[in-house]
């Protein structure tokens, strides 16, 4: 009833108290898909065809008697791609282009086993297999003769063959009966179809899994709600200005993954496909249920999964990730739409943005601002008031008349700024840059073939077209540093409004019909739009720097595959308690999808907290990747200095704290740009084997070693914490507490207190001392916090590069440490091979928790000298051994024992 409720009171209504975003129910493509039969498709399997990338065969729909293509290839990875396509296509379907890197490298299926009813199909790994049923067609992927996964198990497939247009002549003047195919009408917009309806869909049953997650962006909790009982989880890309919450309307970027876990097997499931796109999820539980039929009841002795995956054009891109762990389910996924980009160093650090920032003396004061009241941060930001009427690229002359200047002012304090650079461009033809765009061929087209033009801050606009590589390396040139005028090397970028935003279109963004390059409906690539925009902007900052410098761009819409640009933030959120609450799932979900680079407005977008939500929010936000102090243009001013002192030294120190753990943050961001692991996990992936994790949303762990339960209530006394694993102990890390694991913990709180535990089996390095920016922070020695799990043992590693160039990359120039904590001796030995960083960074301070005896001495070792006793102290009420001044280059072999 509840969730009822919450569906109904959470429409949007516009300025006129209509709707401005659609429901499922208002979707003709999903009526007709959820209203339509079951058509049981026939598997055709003499057609089986083996081929170097997989099999081949056909499937008979047996309602209109046409048959459609089923390529499958398994791949390297342990990743099943499922194609279906037409047969015989009157004319090409959008395949999404740019989301997947390189070419998959498939495996050579052979038959194992066929008969009239289905054919068994293995790969080389000898451990999976698939079986394709020849009626009603559906398709199993079994693990050592266990099925997972069955697509197609409730004979959802739906495959919209193209038809020629109805013409007119053919019915008279009178309209085709079936013109509502070719037309949609919601509100005042008329969406015209130029290829018919073309949708596609189909179901998958997850075997064995009552827990799935992904499909950001959506403001609700990590784990998927069943959706029998509102709306299904919309995946359309929009511009909602203070979202609702626990709605399932699609947000500003979408990603079709949906990951499965249960305690034996992590499972992905990528649906490719750019266009509108619903999900329903439903659970079952092992019990059979009313109005399943005999056989169904009799195969499912355990709980499964049923998704419904249904898009309005292209293709059937399915690709099956099969795990068997978290770890090796997100390298899956990012050998497919490519790794996190490893981000500069000062890109984690604090940024402080505004909409806006008046003038070059305010930025200037803001700057000071930060050092006077001894904050560390790195960048300072401008939002679309900054330029000569909202034409991005340009400055306003009076506000901003040397815009290179204030750089290098920032520069010498080492500090950064960060521009805004929307999609749409003001049409002004006294305008070089949209004569350009115009003369170019660079915007997007109406289904007339004239350029499109909707409205946007600029008043008029038209919109570029990213979709084409064409106009993707116009705009990266504008990025050049001689073209940009007044931007210099220390200007960064943010992509705002991609969705795209347009005020008077339907939904407030572009048309449907609109045409991109290569006579592609908007229809088909809407959620790719941000996407390809975010890649232009960061491929112009990285020929900039003739390929040398790491880009930042920040983006609010993204796609699969957004990772790789760069950094995501979740929009226009409110200053409100339940908005603070609600960022930690909702970038657990991002960091699941693979969009590990992610924040939320720190204090809320819109509204003004109370000084306690704002110091609450800066707490939780410093324990998260992108961490960006941002407030809209009608909100007081709240630079954390304006909210008296006791407010000032509680940002100061989370901020100060956030800095502290950077060499710990770059190491795992370090961790996902190689391995694909997120930086931000829920529980359940650093516990896979511990149910009471997985529902787990208020929680989670930075890397492996640390977990936060940050606090996100007002006024509270108190709050519980959850800490997983029965084997093993936890430290806080404010108070060097020792806690067992496996319980829920009641932690007294005060607006100091930010819970965080290190987990035993664990160490840690942060920067010694404080810093007024990451470049500072660089020079800075190093702490090192071993934490033992209860044998005694714990391990550690850190990466450590320039922070901003391509050298790691292209020569190596990069190390990483490793430290191992055994038999009360911690050892610091080289993680890698032919690692070429050189660096002066020390560590100047071991700290080891519970420690159970008092020491009586700690010798300390380095190859070619001689050993040295070095002097300790060792607090007894809470088992810490601390050892200071210890000056070890963090580079050379060394060993501390502890006697
Ligand atoms: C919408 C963005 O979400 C917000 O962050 C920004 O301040 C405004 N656009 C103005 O550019």
């Amino acid at each position: 009833m509840a969730e009822v409720r919450q569906h109904v009171v959470s429409v949007i209504p516009d300025d006129e108290g209509k709707e401005k975003f659609k429901k499922s129910s208002d979707v003709a493509f999903y009526r007709r898909q959820m209203q339509g039969p079951n058509l049981q498709h026939r598997a055709l399997l003499d057609t089986l065809v083996l081929t170097e990338r997989g099999a081949r065969l056909e499937l008979l729909n047996p309602d209109t008697q046409t048959k459609l293509l089923l390529s499958l290839s398994p791949c390297k990875n342990d990743t099943v791609r499922i194609l279906i396509d037409e047969l015989q296509p009157i004319k090409a379907r959008y395949r999404v282009p740019d989301v997947i890197t390189g070419e998959l490298q498939c495996e050579q299926l052979r038959v194992v086993r066929q008969s009239k009813l289905c054919v068994f199909l293995s790969w080389s790994s000898g451990r999976h297999q698939i079986c394709v049923w020849h009626f009603p067609f559906r398709l199993e992927i079994l693990c050592e003769d266990k099925v997972m996964v069955t697509f197609n198990s409730r004979s959802k497939l739906w495959f919209e063959t193209l038809q020629d247009p109805p013409s007119s002549s053919s019915h008279g003047s009178e309209l085709p009966e079936d013109a509502s195919l070719w037309k949609e009408t919601f509100r005042q917009f008329v969406d015209v179809k130029a290829n018919g309806p073309s949708s596609v869909g189909s179901d998958l049953s997850l075997h064995g899994f009552s827990h799935v997650f992904g499909l950001p962006e959506h403001a609700d909790g990590l784990q998927l709600r069943d959706t029998g009982d509102g709306d299904a989880y919309r995946l359309f890309n929009l511009d909602v200005f203070a979202y609702d919450l626990h709605r399932r309307l699609g947000l500003y970027g979408s990603v079709p993954l949906i990951v499965a876990h249960k305690p034996d097997r992590t499972l992905g499931v990528f649906w490719l496909n750019a266009s509108e796109t619903f999900v329903n999820v439903h659970y079952r539980s092992a019990d059979p249920q009313d109005g399943e039929t005999p056989r169904l009841k009799r195969r499912r002795r355990e709980p499964q999964t049923d998704v419904h995956w249904l898009s309005e054009s292209g293709l059937i891109d399915c690709l099956v990730l099969l795990g068997p762990g978290p770890q090796q389910l997100f390298k899956q996924y990012a050998q497919l739409t490519g790794y996190q980009a490893l981000p500069p160093l000062f890109s984690l650090g604090y940024h402080q943005c505004r909409w806006n920032y008046d003038d070059e003396a305010d930025v200037k004061a803001v700057d000071a601002g930060f050092d006077r009241h001894d904050i560390p941060y790195d960048v300072i930001w401008l939002d679309i008031e900054h330029t000569d009427g909202k034409r991005y690229f340009t400055w306003d002359p009076v506000a901003f008349p040397d815009p290179s200047g204030l750089q290098r002012h920032l520069e010498g304090k080492k500090r950064k700024l960060v521009v805004i650079s929307d999609p749409h461009i003001k049409v002004d033809p006294d305008w070089s840059m949209y004569r350009e765009a115009r003369d170019g061929g660079h915007f997007v087209r109406n289904r007339e073939g004239e350029i499109y033009r909707g409205s946007c801050w600029p008043g008029e606009s038209s919109y570029l077209d990213f979709s084409s590589a064409h106009t993707r390396a116009w705009y990266s040139r504008c990025f050049g540093l001689g073209k940009y005028k007044g931007s210099t090397s220390s200007l960064f970028v943010w992509n705002d409004m991609n969705e795209p935003s347009v005020f008077d279109g339907p939904e407030q963004t572009m048309p449907k019909d609109a045409v991109h390059c290569g006579g592609w409906e908007h229809r088909d690539l809407h959620n790719l739009y941000g996407f390809y925009q975010h890649m232009a902007t960061a491929e112009g900052l990285v020929s900039r720097s003739a390929g040398l410098e790491r880009p930042f761009v920040l983006t609010r819409s993204f796609f699969a595959g957004s990772q790789r640009f760069g950094a995501v933030w979740t929009g226009d959120n409110v200053a409100s308690w339940e908005y603070l609450q609600i960022s930690v799932p909702m970038l657990l979900s991002l960091s699941v999808a693979g969009i590990a680079f992610c924040g939320a407005d720190v204090g809320g977008f819109v509204q003004d907290p109370d000084p306690e939500l704002l110091v609450r929010w800066y707490q939780a936000a410093a324990l998260q990747p992108f961490f960006r102090g941002h407030s809209a243009k009608e909100t007081k001013r709240r630079e954390p200095w304006l909210f008296g002192e006791e407010v000032t030294a509680r940002i100061r120190t989370a901020v100060q704290q956030r800095y502290c753990l950077l060499p710990y943050w770059y190491t795992l961001f370090h961790q996902a740009h190689t391995c694909g692991l997120p930086p931000l996990r829920p529980l359940w992936v650093e516990f896979p084997t511990d149910q009471s994790t997985f529902s787990v949303d208020n929680q989670f762990m930075i890397g492996g070693a640390l977990l936060a339960c940050p606090v996100t209530e007002a006024q509270v006394k108190e709050v519980k914490v959850f800490l997983p694993g029965s084997n093993e102990v936890w430290y806080d890390v404010h108070s060097a507490e020792e806690h067992k694991g496996g319980r829920t913990l009641s932690l007294p709180v005060t607006l100091d207190t930010v819970p965080v535990f290190q987990r035993g089996g664990s160490v840690l390095c942060r920067a010694a001392g404080g810093a007024s920016c990451t470049a500072d922070l660089q020079l800075l020695p190093l702490s090192i916090t071993v934490a033992p799990d209860p044998q005694g043992v714990a391990e550690g590693e850190l990466y450590l590069d320039d922070g901003h160039s391509f050298s790691y990359r292209d020569r190596k120039s990069f190390c990483r440490r490793r430290f191992s904590f055994l038999s009360d001796r911690l050892l610091c030995r080289a993680a890698g091979e032919g690692e070429t960083f050189e660096c002066d960074t020390v560590v100047h301070t071991l700290t080891v928790l519970g420690l159970k005896r008092k020491p009586s001495s700690v010798i300390v070792h380095v190859s070619g000298a001689k050993d040295l006793s070095a002097a300790f102290e060792f607090l007894e009420s809470c088992f810490t051994l601390t050892v200071k001044n210890l000056e070890l280059r963090v580079l050379t072999d060394w060993e501390i024992e502890i006697r």
